[in-house]
C-alpha cells in the first residue's frame, strides 16, 4: 500500500469543483488584486476566528514580520526590545522577530505536551525583575510569542496572567492551527471558548498548501482587535501606504492575492469538517499505536488539537561501540520501505541553524552549549526524535491502520 504524508492533489480533488469554480470566477472577472475575493473572505475569517480584523499578507513569515514592524512604527517596541518564544518552532517564529532588530529569547517546551513551559517563561520573568529591582538592569521583554505547534493549543492561562502581570504583548504564531481552540479564564473566573488567533494582541496565520487552511501557493494573515494594528499592518503590507501614492512607512509589497483568497473562502467552509476528519486519524493513532519505541505527545481534548500534524518520538539507542543509533531515521526509512511517507518535523532546531550561529541572543557562557551556543536539550532532544505520521482530510481509515500495523512491527 502506498500511503503519502499529504496529497495536496487530493486534497486540492476533495472540494475541486468549487475551487475550480473560484479559480475561473477571478480568472474571468479581470480584477487580480486587492478586490472583492480579498474583503469576502478577510471578513469571513476574521468572523471564523473570532477578531474584528483580517489583514490578508503574502505568507505566514510576512504576517509574523508585520505585527513585529507595526508593534516598533507605533512606539510600542524598539529595535532592541526583546521577545519571548518558543526554542521548540519553526524558524519562521524565530525570523520575524530578528528581521525587526527584536531579540529572541528561547524558552524550552514542557517534554509531554512539546509546547512552551509557561513555568520556565515565568522564571525568566521573575529573574529580570529581581535584576531590575537589584542591578538597575532595565527589562526589555516586551512580548510573549506562543506557537500553537502542530495544531496543538500552546495558551494556558499562566501565560495570559503573566502578561498581564509584566504588561507583555501576547503575539499568536497560528500557522499551525486554523480551526483551533482554546478555553481562556476571564477576570471573574468565568471561561470563555476562544479560537486561537483571536487569544492574543495579534496573531500571525499561514496558508502555505499544507496547512489545515491551505492556498494554492503562498497566502497569509494576520487576525488582531486592535485598530491601529491593523491600519498600520495594512499599511506595511501595502508598500507603507495608506492612501494611494501617499507613503507613510517604508513598506513592501505583501499582498494576498484575489486567486488565494477565494480558494481560501472556499476551504474556510470544510475547516471544521476537514479538522473533524483529522481528529478521527488521530483518535486512531492514539488508540491503537503501542511500541516500546515509541512515546505520544500528551493526547489534548480534540477542540484544542486540530492535528496540523501527528508527531511521534522515537527513542535513540546506544549502540554496542557507544555510538548513537537514531531509530527515528531507522522507522522513518522502513516506513518508507514499505510505502508510507512520513516528515521530520523539524531536524535542525533554529538555534542550532548556521544562520543564527553568531547572534548575541545565541551566545551565553551560563548555558554552555554546543560551539558557545545556547543549551536547549528538551528542544534539541525532540528535534532528534521527532517523527510525522501520515494525516490530513484525505487520508482513508485502511491506510491509517496499514501506518499503525507497521509501526507496531518495527523493533
Ligand atoms: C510555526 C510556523 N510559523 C510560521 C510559518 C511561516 O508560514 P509561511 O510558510 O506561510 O511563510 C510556518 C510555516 O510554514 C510555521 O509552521
Amino acid at each position: 500500500m502506498n500511503v503519502p504524508f499529504l496529497s495536496l492533489k487530493d486534497v486540492t480533488a476533495l472540494h475541486g469543483a468549487e475551487i475550480n469554480e473560484a479559480v475561473s470566477r477571478v480568472v474571468n472577472s479581470g480584477w487580480y488584486l486587492q478586490g472583492e475575493e480579498n474583503a469576502r473572505f478577510e471578513r469571513n475569517y476574521a468572523n471564523y476566528i473570532g477578531t474584528k480584523h483580517c489583514i490578508g499578507c503574502a505568507n505566514g513569515l510576512d504576517a509574523l514580520i508585520w505585527i513585529w514592524r507595526a508593534y516598533i512604527e507605533l512606539g510600542v517596541m524598539q529595535p532592541g526590545d526583546e521577545v519571548i518564544l518558543p526554542a521548540n518552532t519553526y524558524i519562521a517564529t524565530h525570523l520575524g522577530i530578528t528581521e525587526n532588530g527584536l531579540i529572541p529569547v528561547c524558552v524550552e517546551p514542557k517534554e509531554e505536551t512539546l509546547e512552551i513551559d509557561e513555568d520556565k517563561i515565568e522564571e525568566i520573568l521573575v529573574k529580570r525583575e529581581e535584576q531590575r529591582v537589584k542591578n538597575g538592569i532595565e527589562n526589555r521583554i516586551k512580548a510573549i510569542c506562543i506557537v500553537h505547534l502542530y495544531g496543538r493549543c500552546a495558551y494556558t492561562d499562566k501565560i495570559g496572567e503573566l502578561c498581564k502581570k509584566y504588561d507583555l504583548k501576547l503575539v499568536e504564531d497560528n500557522a499551525q492551527a486554523h480551526g483551533c481552540v482554546a478555553q481562556v479564564r476571564g477576570k471573574n473566573g468565568e471561561v470563555r471558548t476562544v479560537r486561537t488567533g483571536a487569544i492574543g494582541d495579534a496573531a500571525g496565520h499561514s496558508f502555505y498548501p499544507g496547512k489545515n487552511l491551505g492556498a494554492l501557493g503562498d497566502g497569509g494573515a494576520v487576525t488582531t482587535n486592535d485598530d491601529e494594528l491593523a491600519a498600520c499592518i495594512r499599511a506595511l503590507a501595502n508598500y507603507g501606504s495608506q492612501k494611494k501614492y501617499v507613503f507613510q512607512y517604508t513598506g513592501r509589497n505583501s499582498r494576498l492575492d484575489e486567486i488565494q483568497a477565494a480558494v481560501l473562502d472556499v476551504k474556510l467552509k470544510y475547516l471544521d469538517q476537514d479538522n473533524k476528519y483529522r481528529q478521527q486519524v488521530a483518535t486512531y493513532y492514539y488508540d491503537h499505536i503501542s511500541n516500546p519505541l515509541i512515546t505520544l505527545p500528551k493526547r489534548l481534548d480534540d477542540a484544542n488539537n486540530v492535528y496540523h500534524l501527528f508527531p511521534i518520538l522515537v527513542k535513540s539507542e546506544i549502540s554496542h561501540q557507544s555510538s548513537v543509533i537514531s531509530n527515528r531515521d531507522r522507522l522513518h526509512d522502513y516506513l518508507a520501505e514499505n510505502g508510507v511517507g512520513t516528515v521530520i518535523h523539524y531536524p535542525i532546531p533554529p538555534h542550532m541553524q548556521e544562520c543564527y550561529a553568531n547572534a548575541s541572543w545565541n551566545h551565553s557562557s551560563l548555558q554552555g552549549g554546543v560551539g558557545g551556543r545556547l543549551s536547549l536539550p528538551i528542544t534539541e532532544r525532540i528535534h532528534n526524535s521527532e517523527l510525522s505520521l501520515p494525516i490530513g482530510p484525505t487520508i482513508t481509515m485502511d491506510e491509517v491502520a496499514y501506518v499503525v500495523k507497521l509501526i507496531n512491527e518495527f523493533k
